[in-house]
């Protein structure tokens, strides 16, 4: 029998494994995570948001992303790749944009404010996004990535173009790199 709730990180790591194509969806509304759980992988830098991997298979990515307040990102795309978020700690702010062909300049079409135990999914085809941490502390998100990113495009405002960026992490699996 499918237990109903996953109530913590072990439990999570035992079920990804098991998990291909729509399985993921249902799993990560199953999720109910507390933010304790994940002391291992909690890193933070004033300069910009953390990109913690906590594991990475052929098929999918599991990162904890450490915010302080008002960390962002640039508009990007997800590189054809399928993205479910899970808000741990905090408030984010979600923008989606839809690219405007004719002056270049990405176009908000959806603003959504999310809190702790909510989720967020996102695809190319949905368009690109931005996330800020508009907690007024740190918020930490949960990133499930199917399969998992390397590069996506990040808009560049000043010079009006998207630019591809390659991705990096700050922490793999609880070591700082
Ligand atoms: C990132 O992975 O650095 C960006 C967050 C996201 O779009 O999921």
């Amino acid at each position: 029998m499918v237990k109903e709730k996953i109530t913590s990180l072990k439990e999570l790591l035992e079920v990804l494994p098991e998990c291909s194509g729509k399985d993921y969806v249902g799993l990560i509304k199953r999720i109910e995570l507390d933010a304790m759980d994940f002391s291992p992988y909690q890193f933070w830098t004033k300069e910009h948001y953390t990109r913690n991997c906590i594991v990475r298979t052929e098929s999918h990515e599991l990162i904890l992303l450490c915010w302080e307040e008002g960390q962002e990102t640039p508009i990007h795309c997800h590189a054809g790749e399928e993205c479910w978020v899970y808000l741990l700690q905090g408030e984010m702010k979600e923008v989606r944009y839809e690219d405007e062909k004719q002056t270049n300049i990405p176009l908000p079409i959806d603003e959504m404010v999310f809190k702790e135990g909510r989720f967020s999914y996102m695809n190319d085809e949905m368009g690109y996004h931005s996330l800020e941490n508009t907690h007024q502390g740190r918020s930490m998100s949960l990133h499930l990535y199917m399969n998992p990113i390397d590069t996506c495009q990040v808009y560049n405002k000043e010079e009006k173009t998207f630019d591809w960026k390659t991705l990096s992490y700050h922490s793999k699996e609880g070591k700082l790199l």
